[in-house]
């Protein structure tokens, strides 16, 4: 807001002229200065009213409306961080001077400068958490050396923008840090860029969404090449001395508005002429640029009840922005900035509108009052009509402005914020204070202690009073620019730079993904926001976290595994958000409840919330809990709460209330999930709400990608939205590159002529082939058994598979092995029929795809390895590389469309691909791999390398590991249920899954290449006399197996540490008795005492009651109530997520009974489990009741669907 930093250059002339707001210096008779004497004498602490205190002690200042008071002691620091002393003396208190006392405008000597940079990296560091680390060593040896070469150093980017950030924090002026954070930085090397980008930009339309911005311009060097503006503010009113004295205009920019007409500027002579922009660059003379005034956002004001209002002629433009301000940061100055925000209505109503030096419209204004006398108060009645007129006319036309009540809330709560994260907050009550109506404010009656930190922002002579002249300085004359013509230049300068001066502002991507589908959306982000951004895009896993706080635009897309959880390469990266989030909320302390018990559950039981629950339940609950917490703890925070719940501001208060460590932060978050799986999107509705209670500002509401219905389709929609909506927050130009994104949004990049298959230059071992294209160490194993377990059908069968590999294997029980699969060879063949332009299926080839570089010389293209698909013969990339089961997307059918020869047949294919609805059903219905789409479409003939580059990779499958390294160290054993099902609801075509029958169909000898995948959630714990139940219908036995036969040889190896072995409960379930699975080793187990019980539920054997796994949890209520609570018992569930749902609602249920606990105590005590990692969830997805499942969320997704198609529309 311009009452942030703009308040210190509109507020110049009232102070001079004396407002009487220095009567403030004395509340309820208490003197406010805390450096006065009586402020002193009254801590006790003798504080001596010297501005360098010798000793810091803390200063005790007090809120006398509330009676609360807090002690800075910030101040302390003083001599640590780098500051300057007030004017004040020890006898003199100065605080009502206009000038702060920033120093010099001589450069700094280097040594000056060398001291200035270790105190300011000192604040950097800390602030990433990095302080006195190698890299903040190495640092500053980095800048002592570059001091030493070249007398002057560089700060690196996140450096310079922490350090705009912190300056504004140091403002002790502003009333409206609480946005501190929020600062959006903009750097630039181009003076001229100023004008249209960003600022300028911001002058169009950022008036009703504006946020605080700052461009910096290159630091003053020799003190001789200076960068300035010489314009007090972007936009401002010209002023003119008429003959007789008096002033047409502002008078505040008399000054400046005969420096504009000697430069050459033609005045139109009006009230309300808009001033040019003046700037000057690398110390050359200036040069002015008009401002169009169609782009300047001008406010007329009117009053809401008298109609005369209008007649005064009055109005105001909507931007303030501060333009000759210098920045102080490490040591450099910078002396060219602007920055912007947003007014606060007093700024306006009261000082430039009816201060006596300004426009002085009270007298215009008096209403028919007594003028004659004082005592009826007609200029305090005329001015808060003005002023009520002017936040009227702000809100008609919707532009943001702050009342100075609200302004007054929000900095408290500041204040509050930064004695509680900072011990202080430098703050000038003087200028704090808002001009009228000072007592009905809440920071009248705060006291404030007053020092000045660096990095900082100060004043600096006018520019025209120092600038060394070029030309003659009688004449100083200079050409002047029309917008337009600055417009080319700057276009034309933006593409001598390159795209660098446009993708100034960075955007990260992160993703984390199981199957692909995510990393895919996120680079396909990538490549939209390329056009306007410095868009990267990173895993999760591969990210640094500890940068995430200086991050500007995040964009997170992400899928949900397991049972609501993180993909792997996800779990790291939300541990640590809530790990942050858990920290903020105890240094709030908000984890202690009236009984001062801790309610705040670990990031563990927060990623894998009570799936009893939908999500958004629990997430709300461990909030409430959170609120409640903070309502008994004090009434400090009940008294902010009213405060804020009263500010009526058209400023977007939730930003007062969100200050967290990632308030800098925007962001916005697609959730890939399916919404058969009770916990839909979970980790990226967890993101979206961490973020969000980190601080940051959500740009976008969370977009869901359903698997199921539309998942495409909801992506587009959203990356265009996000796009569109990033572009307008961070004032980008609609030029030609964003307009180029816009184009490349939902179209193909990759077309017959820039994919190829092309001689490859070496062959691959087919191992080395899958390393490269999954990027993992894979194991080649030989197969030794592979057996049917138990009955089976053609339809139903599970069986056993017992792998070699020719080394040792590394893995625990509960781990799982990945299998790379082929795709049944009647599907290949089928495929590789229609496919053209290849000759030859068995030769090796390297699938290539043409790439576009920018160079200084032009645009050079060159065929690159495509990242995924590794040499290999054609038949071999379709058999093990690509997906040709999993129906194609929307991508694939559009190329598919266009190479039909008959048009009936592209219809067919362009009506899926047009209507998501149809392409959703016909998905659904049929479940059709590529080869069945051929049959539909028999002229199609797709060329093989472009059809190869848009499908999505083969994914391998994971299994349970079902044998024990200690029994089997080269070996890994499967317990498989083979996928078969019929499409169309059991009436089409038999599908069969990839992997299962893959498996089924190795005979003994042949060849498998696996990995190991650490499931360290799923191991058995450490101490092996805690009970363990384990609960896994059907193939969900699978890693229960390991987990007996290790127990076993950890009793025969005597390698119990001499404890004696827990109990051991089995809880498992099938359709028939001849279908259970391992049931003559399970009752060996049984006998020898390795297992303690072994269950069994049969729920659809004739003659025998129907019974789920579920059902043996209640028989064995009492017995499991007692290993969970009172003998630190772990759970296991492992199988399909539904099943596990339903599981842990039932423990919850058997708890309840026999614990005697209430619905709440019982969902505490699972979550407490999860905390303490004895509540196991392996979840294998949905595979065999796939059908059931699918046909009862097929309505769901549909109503989502519409929801979301109604929800965009909408919006
Ligand atoms: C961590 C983990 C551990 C696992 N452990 C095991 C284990 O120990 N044992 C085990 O057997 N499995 C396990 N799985 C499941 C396994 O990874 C595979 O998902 C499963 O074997 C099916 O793979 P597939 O390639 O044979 O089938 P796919 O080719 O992947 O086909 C399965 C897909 O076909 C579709 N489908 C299936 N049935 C129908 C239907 N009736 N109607 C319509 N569409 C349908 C669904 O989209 C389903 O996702 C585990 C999974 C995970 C994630
Ligand atoms: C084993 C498994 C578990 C899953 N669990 C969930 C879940 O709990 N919630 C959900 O919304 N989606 C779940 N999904 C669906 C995935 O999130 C969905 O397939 C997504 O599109 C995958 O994106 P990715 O390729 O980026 O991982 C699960 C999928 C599998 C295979």
């Amino acid at each position: 807001m311009e009452a942030d930093l703009g308040k210190m250059e509109t507020d110049f002339g009232k102070i001079e002229m004396g407002d009487g707001r220095n009567s403030g210096h004395s509340i309820n008779g208490h003197a406010v200065c805390p450096f006065s004497g009586k402020i002193a004498v009254e801590n006790h602490k003798q504080v001596k009213p010297n501005l360098k205190l010798k000793v810091p002690q803390p200063i005790r200042l007090k809120n006398h409306l509330v009676s609360e008071e807090n002690y800075d002691v910030l101040h302390s620091q003083i001599e640590e961080v780098s500051s300057f002393n007030t004017k004040c003396t020890e006898k003199v208190c100065q605080n009502s001077i206009m000038d702060i006392p920033s120093g010099e405008d001589t450069p700094r000597k280097v040594e000056e400068v060398y001291k200035e940079a270790q105190a300011f990296l000192k604040q950097y560091f800390s602030s990433i958490r990095r302080e006195n680390t190698d890299a903040h060593v190495s640092r500053l040896q980095e800048i002592e050396r570059e001091l030493k070469e070249k007398g002057t150093y560089q700060l690196k980017t996140p450096e310079l923008v922490f350090g705009a950030k912190l300056a504004w924090r140091n403002a002790s002026r502003c009333i409206g840090r609480i946005q501190w954070k929020k600062l959006q930085v903009f750097l630039t090397n181009n003076i001229r860029i100023v004008q249209i980008s960003p600022d300028a930009k911001a002058f169009g339309y950022s008036y009703r969404f504006p946020r605080s911005a700052i461009t910096i311009f290159p630091q003053r060097t020799d003190g001789k090449h200076d960068y300035r503006i010489w314009s007090p503010q972007l936009i401002s009113y010209a002023g003119y001395i008429e003959p007789d004295g008096s002033v047409l205009g502002d008078p505040a920019r008399v000054e400046f508005t005969e420096v504009c007409i000697k430069l050459g500027w033609k005045p139109p002579r009006t009230a309300w002429d808009i001033l040019p922009l003046v700037v000057s660059a690398d110390g050359k003379d200036p040069e002015y640029f008009d401002i169009p005034r169609e782009i300047v956002m001008e406010v007329k004001m009117e009053h809401p009840k008298f109609e005369w209002f209008k007649e005064l002629g009055l109005q105001w433009y909507g931007l303030p922005a501060v333009s000759n301000m210098r920045l102080d940061c490490g040591g450099l100055v910078f002396t060219g900035t602007a920055f912007n925000g947003w007014y606060m209505g007093t700024e306006i109503g009261c000082r430039n509108f009816c201060d006596s030096n300004r426009l002085n419209i009270v007298e215009q204004a008096k209403m028919g009052l007594d003028t004659n006398s004082y005592v009826s108060l007609w200029k305090d009645k005329a001015l808060v009509e003005v002023n009520i007129a002017v936040l009227h006319s702000f809100h008609r036309d919707n532009v943001s402005v702050v009342d100075h009540h609200s302004a007054s809330e929000q900095f408290i709560k500041h204040l509050d914020n930064e004695n509680k994260s900072r011990g202080g907050c430098p703050s000038d009550w003087v200028w704090i204070v808002p001009p009228m109506s000072s007592s009905l404010t809440s920071v009248f009656h705060q006291e404030m202690a007053l020092y000045y930190l660096r990095p900082s922002y100060d004043y600096q002579e006018a520019a025209w009073k120092t600038h060394q002249w070029i030309k003659s300085e009688d004449k100083p004359r200079t050409r002047k620019f029309h917008f337009k013509q600055i417009a080319r230049a700057v276009k034309f300068t933006s593409k001598l730079f390159g795209q660098a001066l446009s993708k100034r502002i960075k955007a990260t991507i992160l993703y984390a993904t199981e199957t692909g589908k995510s990393e895919q959306y996120a680079k396909e982000l990538g490549n939209i926001f390329g056009h306007a951004f410095n868009a990267q895009v990173h895993c999760m896993s591969e990210y640094d976290v500890f940068s995430i706080e200086h991050e500007t635009l995040l964009l997170i897309v992400t899928s949900t595994f397991g049972n609501g959880e993180p993909p792997a390469n996800g779990e790291d990266f939300a541990k640590h958000l809530l790990q942050m989030l858990y920290n903020e909320k105890r240094n709030q302390g908000d984890q202690v409840d009236s009984a001062g018990t801790c309610k705040v559950h670990t990031p563990k039981s927060l990623i894998r919330t009570n799936s009893a629950m939908t999500p958004s339940i629990e997430y709300k609950k461990q909030l409430s809990r959170m609120e409640s917490s903070k309502n008994q703890n004090t009434v400090d925070y009940k008294r902010q709460l009213s405060r804020l719940e009263s500010n009526k501001s058209s400023i977007a208060t939730s930003t007062a209330e969100n200050i967290g460590p990632l308030s800098n932060v925007c962001y916005a978050v697609f959730a890939l999930g399916s919404s058969v799986y009770p916990k839909y999107c979970n980790f990226g509705k967890t993101m979206d709400r961490v973020l969000e209670d980190l601080g940051g500002e959500r740009l976008l509401e969370l977009t869901c990608g359903d698997e199921m219905c539309g998942q495409e389709q909801q992506f587009r929609n959203w990356s265009s939205n996000i796009f569109q909506v990033a572009c307008e927050s961070f004032c980008l130009e609609e030029n030609e590159m964003v307009q180029n994104a816009k184009k490349s949004l939902g179209m193909i990049p990759l077309t017959e002529e820039t994919v190829r298959f092309n001689r490859a230059e070496k062959e691959l071992s087919l191992k080395a082939s899958l390393e490269q294209s999954y990027r993992k160490q894979t194991i080649t194993c030989k197969v030794k058994e592979n057996k049917h377990l138990g009955e089976y059908t053609n339809d139903r069968a599970t069986i056993f598979v017992d792998m070699e590999s020719n080394t040792d294997l590394k893995y625990d029980p509960g781990d799982h092995v990945g299998v790379m699969a082929c795709n049944r060879s009647e599907i290949v063949e089928a495929v590789l029929k229609r496919l053209k332009g290849v000759d030859n299926f068995d030769r090796t080839v390297q699938l290539q795809v043409m790439k576009e570089k920018l160079t200084p010389t032009g645009t050079v293209k060159s065929w690159e390895r495509h990242e995924r698909i590794p040499a290999a013969t054609v038949r071999e990339v379709y058999t093990r590389f690509l997906d040709i089961t999993t129906p194609p997307s929307t991508k694939v059918l559009k190329y598919l469309a266009t190479a039909c020869n008959d048009e009936n047949e592209a219809n067919y294919l362009k009506e899926l691909i047009e209507d998501s609805n149809k392409y959703d059903d016909w998905r659904h219905h049929y479940y059709p791999h590529l080869a069945e789409v051929f049959s539909q479409v028999p002229s199609c003939r797709p060329q093989a390398s472009l059809l190869a580059a848009l499908l999505p990779p083969l994914q391998p499958r994971f299994y349970s590991i079902s044998s024990s390294s200690l029994v089997h160290p080269n070996r890994i054993h499967v317990t498989v249920a083979v996928v078969v099902y019929k499409t169309q609801n059991g009436e089409g075509s038999t599908h069969y899954g990839v992997c299962s029958t893959y498996l089924q169909s190795l005979k003994p000898d042949d060849d498998v290449y696996v990995f190991i995948r650490r499931a360290p959630n799923f191991h058995m714990p450490q101490d092996i006399s805690v009970p363990l139940i384990l609960v896994g219908p059907g193939s969900g036995i699978a890693p229960f197996r390991g987990f007996w036969h290790h127990r076993r040889r950890q009793i025969i190896n005597n390698s119990t540490n001499s404890k004696k072995p827990g109990p051991i409960y089995l809880l498992f379930g099938c359709r028939y008795k001849e279908m259970d699975l391992y049931k003559d080793e399970k009752k060996q187990a049984v006998a020898e005492g390795v297992l303690t019980k072994s269950l069994l539920a049969l729920s659809r054997e004739k003659g025998v009651s129907k019974k789920h796994v579920q059902a043996l949890l209640e028989d064995e209520g009492p017995n499991i109530t007692r290993m969970l609570l009172d003998e630190g018992g772990h759970f296991y569930v492992c199988g399909d997520c539904k099943m596990a749902e339903e599981v842990q609602q039932k423990l919850k249920d058997v708890i309840k009974r026999h614990a005697r606990y209430s619905d709440e105590e019982a969902d505490d005590f699972i979550l407490y489990l999860m905390d303490e990692n004895r509540y196991h969830e392996d979840i294998f997805g949905i595979t065999l009741r796939t059908s059931i499942v699918h046909k009862a969320s097929r309505e769901t997704a549909k109503r989502t669907r519409l929801e979301s198609i109604q929800s965009i529309t909408s919006s």
